[in-house]
């Protein structure tokens, strides 16, 4: 199990009815690790990109063609604002939130814990060859696009986050160790 301990992490436990927000590059594991980890932990589930699209009555991609990255990002901003304040959530966060600062306050400053699914970008590369769903991602040079993101990004999820997670193994061996770690 590799835990390195944060900025907020002395215990690396949240606060008694905390929620803990799961953040990392796409394809890290967010929804299936974070759905198990609800499950494990017997707490509710929130998939972030999932209440966007029920709340706008669109997909994530119809959004991005219609209001662009930033009706989406204002629509996520005011998402974690209301999640944010609900209490004892696992938390699915999109690849893109905690990239923004005013959310990961939004999130500590209403006693949420951050964690950081790690995977190795090749890692990544490999789920993510096929997919259809993710706006950032249809480009001809997709593995290109993921390795630039990946460089930029990584240094700002550890920013954000209060424990890193070493989340290269499948998604249930990820979630116990999460359940575990957390209870
Ligand atoms: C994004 C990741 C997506 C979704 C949107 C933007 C990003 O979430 O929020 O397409 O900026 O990395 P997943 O990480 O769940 O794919």
């Amino acid at each position: 199990m590799n835990y390195e301990k944060g900025r907020n992490s002395t215990e690396n436990r949240p606060p008694q009815g905390g929620n803990l927000i799961l953040c990392g590059f796409m394809g890290c594991g967010k929804t299936s690790v974070g759905r198990r980890v609800a499950k494990l932990m017997e707490r509710r589930f929130c998939d972030l990109d999932q209440w966007i699209e029920q709340q706008a009555g669109m997909t994530v991609s119809q959004i991005f063609d219609r209001e662009g990255e930033l009706g989406f990002r204002l629509r996520e901003a005011q998402a974690v604002a209301l999640i944010a304040s609900q209490k004892g959530l696992v938390v699915a966060s999109g690849g893109g939130t905690v990239l923004y600062p005013a959310n990961v306050e939004c999130f500590h400053r209403l006693g949420g814990t951050i964690l950081f699914l790690d995977v190795p970008v090749a890692a990544l590369q490999e789920r993510l060859k096929r997919d259809k769903r993710r706006p950032l991602l249809q480009v001809p040079n997709r593995r290109q696009v993921i390795a630039e993101l990946y460089e930029k990004r990584v240094p700002l999820y550890q920013a954000a986050a209060d424990v890193t997670i070493d989340a290269g193994a499948p998604p249930l061996v990820v979630a116990k160790r999460i359940a575990q770690r957390f209870s």
